[in-house]
C-alpha cells in the first residue's frame, strides 16, 4: 500500500522535446491516484537554492494548456555538472528542500549525467526517486529510447531533406553537422532516414580519402549532388576534438567539425563545391513527435506506478516495446551508450552504400 501523498517532478540536464509531455503525464497519473504534484524549477536548483522555487501543478493549470504539446521545459532545466567536493553539501541542501516541501518522492527527468548526480543526492539524503530518461543524444544506458531523441531525429531528417533540394540546384555536396556529444545515434539515424551519402560518427574512424572516394563515386554515378551528415563529436584526422566554447563548469562545448571538414574536402577535391550547416539548438526545439509523446506517457505512468508500489532508486525505460525498470546504480555503472559499430543501424547504412568510415 502506497504511503505517497505528494511528489516533486523536475527536469535536469540539456532540454529536448517531449519534457512537457512527461511532466503532464506525471501530473495526470499522480492526480488520478489522489496525489499532489509540485513542479521544481530549474532542475535541482529549485530545491537547493534559497528561497526554494516550485509551483503546484494540476491537470487544470498544466495539462489542459498548450504546454504538453510544445518543446522546452516549462519548469526550466539545469545543465551544469557538480564538482565531487560539492556533492555532500548539495545532497544535504537537496534533502532539506524535499523535507521543507513535504515531498514523499521525486520524479527526475534526465539523461545519464543527471541520473548519476541526482540519484546520488537522493541516496545521500534518503529521498525516494524514480528516473525517466530523456536526451536527444539517446545515450542513456539500458533503455532503447530516451524521450527527445525521436523529435531531434525528425528535425535533422527534415534538415537533410531541405539541404538535398538546394544541393541539387547548385550541384553541391552539403555538410550537416548535428549534435549528439560522444554518441553517433542522432547522426546515424537521420543520415539513414535522409538517404545521406556519407555519415561520420564518433564511434567509427574515417579518412579524408574515404570521404573523397565516396564523393567521386557519387559524381561518376551521374548524380550531381551529395549529402554528408557529421556528428559534432567526431575528431579531426589528428584526433583533435573541436569545440567552440566552454560551459559553466569549464567543459568543452562541441562544435566546428563541419567547418573543418568543409575546408579539408575543398582543399583536396574539386568535384563538388561544399558548404556547411550547423543545426545547433533547433535540434532540441521541434514539437514532440508522436513517438516521443507516446514514450513520455508510457514512462511517466510507469514511474508513478512504481512509486505507488513503494519502489525507489530505479529508472524506467523502453526495451523491445516493453516498459521496464532498472536499478539506478546499474544505470550509473553502465555510463553512456554509444552507437554499436556492429549493430543493425551501421549494417543498414553500409548496405545502402553510405560511407560511414573505415569499417
Ligand atoms: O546532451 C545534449 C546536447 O544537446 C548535446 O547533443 C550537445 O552537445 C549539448 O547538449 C549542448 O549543450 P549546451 O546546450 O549546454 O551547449
Amino acid at each position: 500500500m502506497s504511503t505517497i501523498k505528494k511528489i516533486g517532478v523536475l527536469t535536469s540536464g540539456g532540454d529536448c522535446s517531449g519534457l512537457n509531455a512527461v511532466i503532464a503525464s506525471v501530473v495526470k497519473s499522480a492526480q488520478n491516484k489522489g496525489w499532489e504534484v509540485y513542479g521544481i524549477h530549474d532542475g535541482t536548483e529549485g530545491l537547493t537554492e534559497t528561497p526554494l522555487s516550485y509551483e503546484k501543478l494540476t491537470v487544470h493549470n498544466f495539462c489542459d494548456t498548450p504546454w504538453p504539446r510544445i518543446s522546452g521545459s516549462y519548469l526550466g532545466s539545469l545543465n551544469k555538472g557538480v564538482k565531487m567536493e560539492s556533492q555532500a553539501e548539495m545532497s544535504k541542501r537537496f534533502g532539506e528542500g524535499v523535507k521543507a516541501l513535504g515531498l514523499d518522492a521525486v520524479v527526475v527527468v534526465g539523461g545519464d549525467g543527471s541520473m548519476n548526480i541526482v540519484s546520488n543526492y537522493c541516496k545521500n539524503a534518503g529521498v525516494k526517486m524514480v528516473g525517466i530518461p530523456k536526451t536527444m543524444d539517446n545515450d542513456t544506458p539500458l533503455t532503447q529510447y530516451s524521450v527527445g531523441f525521436d523529435s531531434a531525429c525528425q528535425v535533422c531528417m527534415e534538415a537533410v531533406d531541405s539541404l538535398n533540394n538546394t544541393a541539387r540546384s547548385h550541384h553541391r555536396a552539403l555538410i550537416l553537422e548535428v549534435m549528439g556529444r560522444d554518441a553517433g545515434h542522432l547522426a546515424m539515424h537521420s543520415a539513414i532516414a535522409g538517404f545521406a551519402d556519407i555519415c561520420l560518427v564518433p564511434e567509427i574512424p574515417y579518412t579524408l580519402e574515404g570521404i573523397v572516394n565516396k564523393l567521386e563515386e557519387v559524381k561518376k554515378s551521374g548524380r550531381t549532388h551529395a549529402i554528408i551528415v557529421v556528428s559534432e563529436g567526431i575528431k579531426t584526422e589528428n584526433g583533435e576534438t573541436l569545440s567552440s566554447a566552454k560551459n559553466m563548469v569549464g567543459e568543452k562545448v562541441l562544435g566546428g567539425i563541419g567547418d573543418y571538414l568543409n575546408e579539408r574536402i575543398n582543399s583536396v577535391y574539386k568535384g563538388f563545391q561544399t558548404r556547411v550547416t550547423r543545426l545547433g539548438h533547433v535540434q532540441r526545439a521541434g514539437n514532440p513527435t508522436y513517438f516521443d509523446r507516446m514514450l513520455a506517457s508510457m514512462l511517466a505512468t510507469k514511474a508513478v506506478e512504481l512509486l505507488a508500489e513503494n519502489h525507489t532508486g530505479i529508472m524506467v525505460g523502453l526495451s523491445h516495446g516493453k516498459v521496464e525498470s532498472y536499478p539506478l546504480d546499474k544505470v550509473v555503472e553502465c555510463g553512456t551508450t554509444l552507437l554499436n559499430p556492429n549493430g543493425d543501424y551501421v549494417k543498414t547504412a553500409k548496405s545502402l552504400g553510405m560511407y560511414i568510415g573505415e569499417i
